[in-house]
C-alpha cells in the first residue's frame, strides 16, 4: 500500500462511524437521524461556508449538565456575524433546541454539534440569497484523544503548515472552511505516527493545535498565546485560565516560540474535544519529564471536577439538562 493510503487507512480504521440513530434538529424540526440531508449542490458544500459548534453534555451525580451552553451559542453566532451571516432564529431557540436535542435522544451524556450553513439556491461565490440551514446532531463521545492521552500525555509534531492569519480570515470564527487549514495539519500528524499536530503562525510563534488550543507551563507559570493571535479563542482555555488564576496560579498570554515550548516543564492543550490533555513529546523532543506534569495534573482535576459538578464555585457554567 502506498504510504498516504496506509496511513488513511489506519485513520479509518480509528474513527468509529456516526451512530445513525436518533432525531436530528433541521431547520427547527425533528426528523430520523438519515433524513437530515442537503442537496449536492448547497453552498456550503462548494465554499466551506457555514458556522459551528462542538459542546459536551457531561453525566454527574447532580444530573447532565452542557457546559458553557451561553458561551457557545454566543461564539456561534459572533462566527456567523463575521461572515454577514444572519442565523434565521435567536439565540433563545438555538439554545432550547440545543438542549431538547439531548433531551429528545436521551443522552446522559455527548457530544452536540449545532451548524449553520449556506443551503441550496445559487453558487456564487457571495452566498446572499441562499438559505441558511441550521442543523444541531448529538452522539456519544468519550476522550477525543484516548483515556491514555489524559493520563500519559500525547505526542506531537510541529506542523508545516501555518495556522491561518487574523489578515486571511476571521481566525476567532469557528468557521467550516478554515478546518481545512486543521486537516493539513492532522494529516501530517497522522504520516508522522504521532497524535496530533501543533500549528505555528505566519511569524514562527506558537499558534494551537487543528482542534486545540495550547499550554506552556515553566517554573509553574503559565503561559498561551493571546486571544488575540493567530488562535480560535477557545471556550476550554477560558476555562482553564479563570480555573488556575483562581487556584493562584499566574497566566501570562504572549507569543511564544518553539524553544520556549520545547523547554518547558511540562505543556498541555485544552478543548472540548480534547479537555485537557497533556504533551509528553513534540518532535521527538521530551517535554519536562515526559508525562503528565504537577500543575496540568491539577489544572486537569479540577477541570473535571468542574465539568462534573463538584465545584459549587462553577456551576453556573452548567447548563442543567433533564434527560
Ligand atoms: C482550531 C481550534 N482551536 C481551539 C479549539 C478549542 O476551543 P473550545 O475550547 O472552545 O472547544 C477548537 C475547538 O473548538 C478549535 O477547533
Amino acid at each position: 500500500m502506498r504510504p498516504q493510503a496506509e496511513c488513511l487507512d489506519k485513520v479509518i480504521k480509528m474513527v468509529e462511524q456516526l451512530p445513525e440513530e436518533g432525531k436530528i434538529w433541521f431547520n427547527g424540526a425533528f426528523v430520523d437521524w438519515k433524513k437530515a440531508q442537503v442537496h449536492v449542490l448547497a453552498h456550503g458544500l462548494h465554499y466551506g461556508s457555514g458556522v459551528f459548534e462542538g459542546i459536551r453534555c457531561y453525566a454527574t451525580e447532580k444530573g447532565s449538565f452542557i457546559f458553557r451552553l451561553k458561551e457557545h451559542v454566543d461564539r456561534m453566532y459572533r462566527s456567523a456575524a463575521l461572515y454577514k451571516m444572519e442565523i434565521p432564529y435567536t439565540k433563545a431557540v438555538m439554545t432550547d433546541a440545543i438542549k431538547e436535542t439531548v433531551r429528545i435522544n436521551g443522552f446522559d451524556a455527548c457530544y452536540i454539534r449545532p451548524i449553520a450553513f449556506y443551503g441550496y439556491h445559487h453558487l456564487g461565490v457571495n452566498p446572499a440569497g441562499n438559505p441558511v440551514d441550521c442543523a444541531i446532531a448529538t452522539w456519544r463521545w468519550g476522550a477525543y484523544l484516548g483515556e491514555d492521552a489524559l493520563k500519559n500525555g500525547i505526542r506531537c509534531i510541529f506542523s508545516s503548515w501555518c495556522r491561518i492569519d487574523p489578515r486571511t480570515l476571521p481566525v476567532t470564527a469557528k468557521a467550516t472552511g478554515h478546518y481545512l487549514n486543521s486537516q493539513l495539519a492532522v494529516f501530517e500528524a497522522t504520516e508522522r505516527g504521532v497524535d496530533e499536530a501543533i500549528m505555528l503562525d505566519i511569524n514562527g510563534y506558537v499558534a494551537e493545535g487543528p482542534g486545540e488550543n495550547i499550554f506552556a507551563v515553566k517554573n509553574a507559570i503559565l503561559y498561551t498565546p493571546e486571544a488575540e493571535s493567530a488562535i480560535l479563542p477557545g471556550i476550554t482555555r477560558d476555562s482553564v485560565i479563570t480555573i488556575a488564576r483562581d487556584i493562584g496560579y499566574e497566566v501570562v498570554e504572549k507569543p511564544i516560540t518553539k524553544a520556549e515550548l520545547l523547554s518547558a516543564d511540562e505543556a498541555f492543550f485544552t478543548g472540548t474535544a480534547a479537555e485537557v490533555s497533556p504533551i509528553r513529546e513534540i518532535d521527538d523532543v521530551t517535554i519536562g519529564e515526559g508525562k503528565r506534569g504537577e500543575v496540568t495534573s491539577v489544572l486537569q482535576k479540577k477541570f473535571f471536577d468542574v465539568v462534573n459538578a463538584k465545584e459549587e464555585k462553577y456551576m453556573s457554567w452548567l447548563e442543567p439538562v433533564s434527560i
